[in-house]
C-alpha cells in the first residue's frame, strides 16, 4: 500500500500512538512516523529527544522511520513522495481540527490523502498532555508510555523541578 507519513508532536510518544504506529505499519509498506513543529503547543521535550524515544520503541518494527521536520507537512509529504497522511482520531471532539488539517493539507499538495485510523477504546482517554499532567505529580506512568521511556519522562520533570 505504499508510503504513509504520520505525522505529530509525539511530546512525548505515548501507548495510543504506539497503538497507531503499528497498526500503520500493518497496512503500509513504510511508515514515517514524522515529528513536526505545532506551533500551538509549548514543547516539552526537545525534536530531537522525541526522535531518540520514537526510534527507541519502535526499533523492532522495521518498515518504521522516524524522522524530524520543521516545515509544512505538505511540502515535507512532497519531498519523500508520500500520498498518504496516517492520523488517529480519539473522540468526535477530535474531528472537526482534524478534518480542517486534512483539507488544509489536501489544498497545498492535491495528491496528499489523510487515513484517519480510531484510537483503541483502551487509549481513547490518552494523550501526551495527559501523560506530562500524570508525570508532573509523580504518577504510575506505565498504563500511559511504551515502558522503555518511562525513566526519561521522569527524569525530565525531576530536571525541571531542579531548574525551578
Ligand atoms: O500531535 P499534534 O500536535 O496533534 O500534531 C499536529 C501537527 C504537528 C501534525 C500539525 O500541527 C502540523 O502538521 N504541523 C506542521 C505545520 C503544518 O503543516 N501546518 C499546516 C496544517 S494545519
Amino acid at each position: 500500500m505504499g508510503i504513509a507519513i504520520y505525522p505529530g508532536s509525539f511530546d512525548p510518544v505515548t501507548l495510543g500512538h504506539l497503538n497507531i504506529i503499528k497498526r500503520g505499519a500493518e497496512i503500509f509498506d513504510r511508515l514515517i512516523v514524522c515529528v513536526m513543529v505545532n506551533s500551538e503547543k509549548v514543547g516539552l521535550f526537545t525534536p530531537a529527544e522525541r526522535v531518540e524515544l520514537l526510534r527507541r520503541v519502535t526499533a523492532e518494527l522495521p518498515n518504521v522511520e522516524v524522522d524530524a521536520s520543521q516545515g509544512l507537512l505538505a511540502d515535507y509529504a512532497r519531498k519523500r513522495k508520500a500520498h498518504v497522511l496516517v492520523k488517529g482520531l480519539r473522540a468526535v471532539s477530535d474531528y472537526e481540527s482534524e478534518i480542517q488539517m486534512a483539507m488544509i493539507n489536501s489544498k497545498l499538495y492535491s495528491r496528499l490523502d489523510t487515513v484517519f485510523l480510531y484510537t483503541s477504546p483502551k487509549y481513547a482517554y490518552l494523550s501526551s498532555t495527559v501523560v506530562k499532567e500524570m508525570a508532573r505529580y509523580g504518577a504510575d506512568l506505565s498504563d500511559f508510555v511504551p515502558r522503555e521511556i518511562i525513566r526519561d519522562v521522569q527524569a525530565k520533570f525531576y530536571e525541571k523541578n531542579r531548574e525551578g
